[in-house]
């Protein structure tokens, strides 16, 4: 009996093997709902030839990835071709933990059971097709969801952009919702409930009304961007406070206003890119800008702005781009940034070979 003389550390070997891959297949319960999610597909990108209820692991289904204990932990089908609706069975999955489904064409809305999930904490569904409103906050969710990174960009989402969702993503680290056609205010409650929140990005919606004072409470908040809404008032004082801004953008909302005031953009010493063109901003560049050490873009083109460039920014020595095109600058310019002649002799200061510098006058 040659069997015998395996050695028993080997025998344990196989035991252990044995014993430990039924826990590395995931369940029925999984399999079922990730079928329910096929079935939910008018067009599946031939994901079914993979996902297939024969006995095989779902762990090893194309976009499927498990964690340790065999269980669901990730689903990645970006660009996959899936047309059809997405299925809350999805969120059945207790252990699931990103969800990548960008770069589709599905219809219909986003299930407020994945929004809510009390496992997910990637949710990328940019570039997708999907419309209607975001979901509004269940009345049945009321602890903290797990959400760090929503990626509901580039969508047709439209209503009004929602106020109490944010109640229960105190998780929240990144929102991109920009690209869609979401209308009404920036929500004030933004910032209270969503204390590590660093990316909010809500460019090329149909934003109105103010810019709320209460974002200035996001602490953490690096890169802000609402451009090319209907957003109108003054910059609030407070947005000051949101010292780790590192992108501060509000281009085209037409609307804007009021005056840069030197003793506030001081605290955003942080800053790399101050995007405030295509607006009504009036009065100077204040001399203070020149302690924004790290800026490398100055855009306030297309504003009612006027007075002369302060010579205190020649100290911005990372300025790669600077555009204040249509205003009314006036004074000798050219002594600070000689942009006719940037081929040849350019500002010394404006380093980087793709350094840009546009100070048209038109008046
Ligand atoms: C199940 O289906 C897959 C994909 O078509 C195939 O590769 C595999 O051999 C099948 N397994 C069984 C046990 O039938
Ligand atoms: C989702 O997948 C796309 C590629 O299909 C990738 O570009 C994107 O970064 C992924 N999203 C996340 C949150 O990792
Ligand atoms: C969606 O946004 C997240 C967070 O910013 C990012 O990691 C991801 O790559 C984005 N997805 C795509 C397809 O760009
Ligand atoms: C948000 O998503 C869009 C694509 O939908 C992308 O172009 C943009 O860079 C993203 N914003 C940020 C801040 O990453
Ligand atoms: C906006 O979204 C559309 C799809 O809805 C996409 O084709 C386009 O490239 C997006 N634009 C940007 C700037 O990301
Ligand atoms: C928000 O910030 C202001 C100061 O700008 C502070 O007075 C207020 O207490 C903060 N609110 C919350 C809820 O943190
Ligand atoms: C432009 O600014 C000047 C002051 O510099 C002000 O008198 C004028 O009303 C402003 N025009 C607009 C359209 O805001
Ligand atoms: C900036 O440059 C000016 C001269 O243009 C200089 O007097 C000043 O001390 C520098 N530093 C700051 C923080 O403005
Ligand atoms: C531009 O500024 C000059 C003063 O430098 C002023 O006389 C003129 O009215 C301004 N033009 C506009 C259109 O605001």
């Amino acid at each position: 009996m040659r069997f015998l003389t395996v050695p028993p550390v080997v025998l344990h070997l196989f035991l252990l093997l044995f014993l430990a891959s039924p826990a590395t297949a995931c369940t029925k319960q999984e399999k079922r709902n990730l079928l329910q999610f096929l079935a939910g597909l008018s067009q599946d990108g031939g994901l079914a030839a993979s996902w297939r209820d024969n006995g095989t692991d779902c762990c090893e289904w194309e976009g499927v990835v498990c964690n340790g204990d065999g269980a669901v932990a990730e689903v990645s089908l970006g660009s996959k071709g899936l047309e059809g609706r997405i299925s809350p069975s999805l969120a059945d999955l207790t252990s699931l933990l990103h969800v990548n489904l960008s770069y589709n064409s599905f219809s219909g809305g986003l299930p407020p059971e994945l929004m809510f999930s009390g496992s997910i904490i990637v949710l990328d569904v940019s570039f997708s097709r999907l419309n209607g409103p975001l979901p509004e906050l269940p009345y049945l969710v009321t602890t903290d969801r797990p959400l760090q990174v929503l990626n509901i960009s580039s969508n047709q989402f439209s209503s009004e952009f929602p106020s109490a969702t944010w109640k229960v993503m105190k998780n929240l680290i990144a929102l991109n919702a920009s690209n869609n056609s979401f209308t009404g205010h920036i929500p004030s409650s933004l910032c209270i409930g969503l204390p590590s929140l660093a990316l909010l990005d809500l460019c090329y919606n149909q934003l109105s009304g103010d810019i709320p004072n209460t974002l200035g409470n996001c602490s953490k908040l690096k890169v802000l961007k609402a451009g090319n809404n209907h957003i109108s008032g003054i910059l609030p004082v407070e947005i000051f406070h949101a010292t780790s801004l590192e992108y501060l953008s509000f281009p085209n909302n037409g609307g804007l206003q009021g005056e840069l005031d030197g003793a506030h953009i001081v605290k955003l010493n942080n800053l790399l890119t101050l995007d405030l063109g295509g607006n009504s901003f009036s009065g100077t560049i204040p001399e203070s800008i020149g302690q924004l050490r790290r800026l490398e873009e100055l855009h306030l083109g297309s504003n009612n702005m006027s007075g002369e460039l302060p010579s205190t920014m020649s100290n911005c020595t990372n300025l790669k781009t600077i555009d204040l095109k249509i205003n009314n600058f006036s004074g000798n310019l050219g002594k600070q940034f000689d942009c006719t002649a940037a081929v040849n002799q350019p500002f010394p200061r404006v380093v980087g070979a793709s350094a840009s510098c546009l100070l048209a006058k038109t008046s």
